[in-house]
């Protein structure tokens, strides 16, 4: 017979969680203005707000944080990071940051300007927001295919080449300061980005002479799908596909707390010495001198241990199998999701499941807080509250997808959790046809309006 599947690790430590009742949750989600990231933790019981810096770290890590080393400058963390991104990720110079929008704001105070154009796959909310807020566009040039929830393709994140060289072609050169490869791409359900599909971005980008950067959060988590599902690249290591990945890029910026699995830290790395010396000043303003950025020295050695630890196939494997996993219960129960299951969530496909909610009363949000009520499981709205107005019009931008994002912190539930969210799924599901009423906004901010935003209830 042969064997099941298991974890890659065992546990040493544990953290407690509570339960609640459905009449606390009613209370505590009210007083949050039903914006969950209002909730207090205790309030929550699986948190799948987001995987950004909840993962667990493993005894490596935590041994490697007792040799930090807190020099102001020059300090041995540093080059243990610097020795890390050299050797798994192939960038001779880089950034610390205290995570991944930092490097974004130290990066992007460097090269955009009003006007300006990024295109890219699906940018994530926080790129979007450091460039609209300077008053330059994000130009959205992914696959149409992408919008398709129940269309299971490999490279679901890919950028649609066609739509990138009308771009390049239609936009002066000297208003592109780069284009923006996310991988995994996040905002579409946690989707790779093919190698075949990296290596056409970057030709474009030689052609038209312009930088590539690559968003980079997930890059781990995008190898191992291209190890999995390309042609050509089965026998190859994950570090080999990663080190091949990052040979196209120019820049990459990086959230750690996603695929360098640590609780804080990111950076900004350059093939460029001179734009590495460029963006210097923007990280000793912002973010603390050049060697150590926004982070201690023992996080500098966390990280430096995770890029290796999270780059291994092992690893990789218990971490999205496992989010496989809940994708599977879900297809037991007909609960429809962006298929197939992303490397780092389940996005819910929020329109199919809750038919009845206007889009203007907010139908992702809406059944992330049915699910909080049914089960005390705290998900993240990705649709019209995240999508927020037009920079121009000020209307609100109402788009294809309305998700609920589960996302599933590394190392941290067992499948027994991912059972229980299942479940708790399923019987919101069930009494669908009976929720017809969403939320409506009592308060919102003028740019990234969900973070903050206060809701009540349509009666
Ligand atoms: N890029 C991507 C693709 C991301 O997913 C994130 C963060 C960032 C950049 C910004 O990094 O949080 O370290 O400042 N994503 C988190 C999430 C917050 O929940 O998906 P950060």
């Amino acid at each position: 017979m042969e064997l099941p599947f298991a974890e890659s690790y065992r546990i040493k430590m544990v953290e407690n969680i509570k339960k609640s009742t459905r009449e606390e949750r009613e209370q505590w989600i009210k007083e949050a203005k039903y914006n969950l990231f209002f909730l207090k933790s205790d309030q929550v019981f699986i948190d799948l707000l987001t995987d950004s810096g909840t993962g667990a770290m493993s005894d490596q890590q935590w041994s490697a944080m007792m040799l930090g080393d807190e020099s102001y400058a020059g300090a041995r963390s540093y080059y243990n990071m610097k020795n890390a991104i050299k050797e798994i990720l192939g960038f001779d110079y880089f950034l610390p940051t205290h995570q991944g929008r930092a490097a974004e704001n130290v990066l992007y105070s460097t090269i955009i300007k009003e006007g300006d154009v990024l295109p890219g796959n699906s940018h994530f909310d926080t790129t979007k927001g450091h460039i609209e807020f300077r008053r330059a566009v994000a130009l959205d040039c992914t696959i149409d295919e992408a919008a398709d929830t129940q269309l299971e393709i490999p490279f679901k994140g890919n950028v649609d080449l066609k739509k990138l060289e009308k771009a390049l072609q239609e936009t002066p050169r000297e208003k592109i300061p780069c284009v923006i490869l996310t991988v995994t791409n996040n905002t579409a359900g946690g989707q790779p980005v093919s190698m075949e599909n990296v290596r056409g971005v970057s030709a474009l980008c030689k052609k038209y002479n312009v930088l590539l950067q690559m968003d980079s959060a997930r890059f781990a988590e995008n190898a191992y799908f291209i190890k999995t599902r390309e042609k050509g690249y089965e026998n190859k290591t994950v570090k080999e596909i990663v080190k091949e990945m990052f040979s196209y890029a120019d820049i990459m910026t990086m959230s750690s707390k996603k695929d360098a699995i640590v609780n804080m830290g990111g950076f900004v790395a350059f093939k460029s010495e001179e734009l590495w010396k460029n963006c210097q000043k923007f990280c000793i303003m912002n973010e603390g001198f050049v060697t150590y950025g926004g982070m201690s020295g023992r996080d500098m050695n966390a990280l430096a241990v995770g890029l290796d630890e999270g780059t291994e196939f092992d690893y990789l494997e218990t971490r999205i199998k496992q989010v496989e996993y809940l994708g599977s219960k879900l297809d037991e129960y007909g609960i429809p999701y962006q298929r197939p299951a992303g490397g780092h969530a389940i996005f819910v496909d929020a329109k199919q499941v809750l038919p009845n909610v206007p889009k203007e009363e907010f139908i992702a949000q809406t059944l992330g807080i049915e699910l909080y009520l049914e089960a005390g499981i705290r998900g993240v709205e990705v649709g019209a509250l995240l999508a927020d107005r037009d920079p121009v019009t000020r209307e609100n931008r109402y788009p294809k997808l309305e998700l609920l994002r589960l996302a599933i912190p590394r190392r941290t539930y067992t499948n027994n959790h991912m059972d229980v969210i299942a479940v708790a799924l399923k019987n919101v599901y069930d009494r669908r046809e009976s929720i017809t009423k969403g939320y409506k906004i009592i308060h919102e901010e003028p740019i990234m309006r969900h973070f903050t935003v206060e809701l009540e209830a349509i009666l």
